[in-house]
């Protein structure tokens, strides 16, 4: 979590001073409200600075007014496989085109922001830097690539970046945004969360499954937490107190130790600050290097991403530390080498619109054994395990503007969420129930098995019967000798699914990026091909022009 302490570095000129404020925009390209949050973030110290800032969504900015534009800062993450976030893809397409204009009168800097643990690290920003430098515009401070831990390289950048930004003379012309920024916000954030109370924490799962998905309802009451279909909550969680243990007791000391250069004891950094679960690379590097350990280091030296991803499942930072000598490594060079704890983000499962006061998850809790220990999630257990009476779990509303039911109220909905890929398709059925959307809806959902994992299985079979649900189709993969997928279903009724999207249908995709998605994606490409008469080129422009249209969307993480 960024400081609060972002307010300009002394004897730096500010707003009382005389003179006309500096014109400056600055864009963020947003997923989860991240990048959003900074660029507001960027514009309180921007205007303590002199500067009179406007921010707005990439997407908003026309390329013929970038070209006037004279100070530009952009803040933008990075979304799935390297891709633009979806408030970004309608700029950057525009960006990236042989019709772009000249820039030659733009100063501009860029943050990018990112996790090091994906291999796409920071593309976005880094194709947008690369991109803005080569139509001529001038890069005022290097661009900076920010990691999750992000607060003190950006908040350094932003000091930077302002301090060069400003020597840029000369006014533009009044430069408009389609998209307004109004939206109100919510008191509650990431930096202030609400402290939420589970109303409801029931397994979905039958017992006979081989999974423990839970249906988790956050009573809202009072607290002015507003939310729509299709956005995310991010959770704040804690390590699990057994783990936390057994680290302490590895360094043979207790939760009340304190750490040089931190004003918190041991127990709360490991517990609250810190991930113990989920290795930093430097960690990895460093535990390498001290151990010797052949197969570790002959994966850090050759290996690719994915070797030592696989090497990293089911080890977390106590594995680590175990394959080091004892005393090797004191608690506070280990704590020095961990990553900050993140929030995790889920999907809401629920529409305001029929559940004004509380707001629903779908989490599949993870556990596994590996290594000789048990292994578990570390936010969907916390939310499963902890939370409780008295023990409430801070959670900020991630907003996913991209991902909402058509405006058309008669446009065809194609949902497609396996597993607890169908936590926002709930909330889109439940939106268009409330607001009586006369478009049709389509649902694919596939499990393990029907017995057990048909989650929502009852409400879903009611929609149907209501109508609400035009079609449902279901892939239960471990009913029968042979994988069936979500995919397949969509194969089988491919002559439809294609029908449905030449007559104006919107696709929706939630659930697993590595594999499910890309799958789907063939899936359909396919199905363009076959009931289309498109070549595999002409099938790629025609899903271009679904997302171009806003009309293929995804939520895959
Ligand atoms: P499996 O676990 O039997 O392989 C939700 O997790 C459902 O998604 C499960 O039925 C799971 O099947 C299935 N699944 C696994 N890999 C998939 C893929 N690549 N595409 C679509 N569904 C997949």
């Amino acid at each position: 979590i960024p400081p609060s302490s972002a307010a300009p570095a002394d004897g730096e000129p500010s707003a009382n001073q005389s003179g006309p404020s500096l014109s400056l925009t600055i864009l963020y390209g947003t997923q989860t409200g991240n990048a959003e949050q900074m660029a507001s973030d960027i514009a309180g110290i921007a205007k303590t600075r002199g500067f009179a800032p406007r921010v707005a969504p990439l997407d908003s900015m026309a390329m013929a007014d970038l070209a006037r534009l004279k100070r530009l800062l952009i803040v933008t993450s990075t979304y799935g496989q390297g891709e633009m976030p979806d408030t970004a893809r309608g700029f950057w397409e525009a960006l990236a085109s042989d019709e772009a204009p000249d820039l030659a009168g733009l100063s501009y800097s860029v943050m990018a922001m990112g996790d090091s643990g994906y291999e796409t690290f920071c593309q976005a920003g880094q194709d947008v830097d690369r991109r803005l430098a080569a139509l001529g515009a001038r890069p005022v401070e290097a661009r900076v690539d920010c990691d999750t831990n992000y607060a003190a390289t950006a908040f350094a950048w932003v000091d930077r970046a302002l301090g060069e930004i400003r020597k840029v003379e000369g006014t533009e012309d009044e430069v408009a945004t389609s998209a307004p920024d109004t939206a109100a916000r919510s008191r509650w954030n990431r930096r202030n969360p609400l402290m939420a109370t589970l109303a409801t924490n029931r397994r979905l799962s039958g017992s006979g499954s081989s999974k423990d998905t839970r249906h988790i309802e956050i009573a809202l009451t009072d607290s002015g937490f507003t939310y729509e279909a299709g956005d995310c909550i991010g959770v704040i969680p804690t390590n699990d107190p057994a783990l936390v243990d057994a680290v302490m007791s590895h360094f043979g000391l207790c939760a009340h130790v304190p750490v040089a250069g931190h004003d918190k004891p041991l127990g709360t950094l490991l517990s609250e600050q810190f991930e113990i679960a989920v290795p930093s690379r430097e960690l990895v590097a460093e535990v390498g290097r001290r151990s010797g350990n052949a197969e570790l280091n002959h994966i850090l030296e050759h290996g690719d991403r994915q070797a030592l991803d696989s090497w990293l499942y089911g080890r977390d930072c106590l594995d680590l530390l175990q394959m080091l000598p004892n005393g090797e490594l004191t608690a506070g060079e280990f704590i020095g080498l961990l990553k900050p704890l993140q929030h995790r983000a889920y999907s809401i499962s629920s529409s305001p619109k029929e559940y004004p006061d509380s707001l629903h998850l779908t989490v599949a809790t993870i556990r596994y054994p590996s290594h000789g220990r048990a292994r578990k999630g570390v936010a969907s257990t916390y939310l499963a395990d902890r939370v409780g009476e008295g023990h409430p779990a801070p959670i900020f509303l991630s907003p996913n503007r991209a991902f909402r039911v058509p405006e058309d109220n008669a446009a065809p909905m194609i949902m497609i969420g396996p597993g607890t890929g169908v936590a926002p398709f709930r909330a889109f059925l439940q939106e268009r129930r409330a607001t009586g959307a006369s478009g049709r809806n389509w649902l694919f959902f596939g499990e393990r098995s029907r017995a057990h994992d048909f989650l929502y299985g009852e409400e879903f079979q009611r929609m149907q019967d209501d109508g609400l649900l035009t079609r449902m189709d279901l892939a239960f993969s471990r009913d029968q000798a042979e994988k069936i997928y979500v995919q397949h279903r969509m194969r089988e009724n491919g002559r439809d699914l294609f029908a449905w999207l030449e007559e104006g249908g919107y696709l929706y995709v939630c659930g697993d990026a590595t594999r499910m998605a890309a799958d789907v994606e063939e899936a359909l490409s396919e199905i363009l091909q076959r009931e289309g008469a498109m070549s595999a080129e002409a099938a790629d422009l025609y899903l271009e022009r679904l997302r171009r249209e806003k009309r293929y969307l995804r939520d895959v993480y």
